[in-house]
């Protein structure tokens, strides 16, 4: 085979058999197609799109480039959550601890953050001590012991995706839904999980823009994913502001542990939810939705859900009393208010701006081999629809300093579209593909 002849064939629009994708992955991963290369066909997938044969195949290649995780040790319901990427999205903290209090188990992998926020795993080493570096049988222990556990990615699983992606990135090719759902899929089914919710987001900060291309992609996630036998459900949620207030590291952390104490009321819980209630209904712990949420909030209302997170705090090193009492996380010096110089209501926060704010104030990651400052950020005062009084608050900042404090008053005031007149605001899950 000829990686030029492909190249072609895509450009054109044929459509690549089995043994082509199969043969072009494993050559890629290996090294011996050329990145220019598979640039081309990149590009091209973008503009031809493939069928829906030709991106199972690219998952199922993808996913054979490396090693998968075993999870037949871990007994019970084994699922697994995935988000298309979000400002302020720290949902895996609240929901693997709430469905850990309902039975659930999750073995979750997670990563850092590259650009404006940290990852999961830069979050949680807001905890003193906090790591993700385990062995195997740790990993699976505390998974079977406390319902969840998060680790470190580790370099053998799907190989493809890493070169892939980090292609992708630089070359204005990561929003084709074919790739989009080999990369996601391709991870998710390599982490060996039998139930996969997605969180797909749609809006001006989201990959997919319109509703229509969000649905598009969340049924052939679904697609994807009942052909390689697996039970995959995805949500498509909006994306046109954060989700929850707080974007930045220890502070999206003492957001979601006021979540777990009862504490916060809004779209980041709703979320959880949704999503938890997609998985006990999948793994037939709840026999109907409404079932699905009351048990959700039960495990708040008990503290079941934050002694788990208590729990899993202390087996990965970190200081579970910061759990409990929150003043002992990471805490920025300058705190000052970024108040509005007008009146009216809020139409649309750019998600992507402040989260760009966030990483102004030291918060995220230009480069991976930079450091983060895990006690700064943003807690937005106001969101969508909500009305703003001249001087009001639209945010509180969390600064190193007070000259990093005052840029980015200025740039949070920059994010925030008002308007006179009053806003509705849009239902914030827009719809479920199952
Ligand atoms: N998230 C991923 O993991 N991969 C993509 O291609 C897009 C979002």
């Amino acid at each position: 085979m000829r990686m030029t002849d492909l190249i072609e064939k895509k450009r054109d629009g044929g459509e690549l058999t089995t043994a082509e994708i199969r043969w072009m992955i494993e050559g890629y991963t290996k090294g011996d197609i050329p990145d220019y290369q598979m640039s081309a066909m990149c590009m091209a997938i973008y503009f031809r799109d493939m069928t829906e044969r030709e991106t199972y195949d690219l998952t199922m290649a993808m996913l054979d480039s490396g090693d998968r995780i075993d999870l037949s040790g871990v007994e019970g319901v084994k699922a697994d959550k995935h988000s298309t990427g979000g400002v302020g999205d720290k949902t895996s903290l609240l929901l693997c601890p709430m469905l850990a209090a309902c039975g659930v188990k999750m073995a979750k992998l997670s990563g850092r953050g590259l650009g404006h926020t940290g990852g999961t795993i830069d979050k949680l080493e807001s905890f003193a001590g906090f790591s993700t570096s385990m062995s195997m049988e740790t990993f699976l222990r505390s998974v079977n012991e406390n319902g969840f556990a998060i680790a470190g990615q580790t370099g053998q699983l799907v190989p493809a995706d890493k070169k892939l992606y980090a292609l992708r990135d630089v070359t204005g090719t990561v929003p084709s839904m074919p790739l989009i759902v080999g990369s996601i899929l391709s991870k998710k089914f390599a982490a060996g999980a039998d139930i996969i919710v997605l969180d797909v987001k749609c809006g001006s900060g989201a990959f997919m823009q319109t509703e229509e291309d969000a649905f598009g992609l969340a049924r052939l996630l679904v697609e994807v994913g009942r052909h390689a036998g697996k039970k995959v459900v995805a949500v498509v949620t909006d994306m046109d502001e954060p989700l929850g207030n707080a974007v930045g590291n220890a502070l999206e952390v003492k957001e979601a542990l006021a979540a777990l104490k009862g504490e916060y009321a809004g779209d980041l819980l709703e979320l959880c939810m949704t999503l938890g209630g997609e998985i006990l209904l999948s793994g037939g712990i709840a026999p109907d939705e409404a079932s699905a949420r009351a048990m959700l909030q039960e495990a708040i209302d008990s503290g079941a859900a934050l002694s788990r997170f208590e729990r899993f705090v202390a087996a990965q090193g970190g200081d579970p009393a910061a759990v409990r009492d929150t003043s002992l996380l990471p805490r920025a010096p300058v705190v000052i208010e970024a108040s509005s110089r007008r009146a009216g209501y809020v139409r649309h926060i750019d998600a992507h701006g402040v989260g760009i704010v966030s990483m102004h104030l030291g918060g995220g990651r230009a480069t991976k081999e930079d450091d983060i400052d895990l006690s700064v950020g943003v807690v937005l005062k106001k969101k969508v629809g909500d009305h703003v009084a001249l001087g009001e608050s639209l945010g509180t900042i969390h600064a190193a300093s007070e000259e990093a404090a005052g840029e980015a008053v200025m740039l949070l005031r920059g994010c925030f579209e008002l308007t006179e007149e009053p806003v509705h605001r849009a239902p914030f899950i827009k719809g479920v593909v199952r």
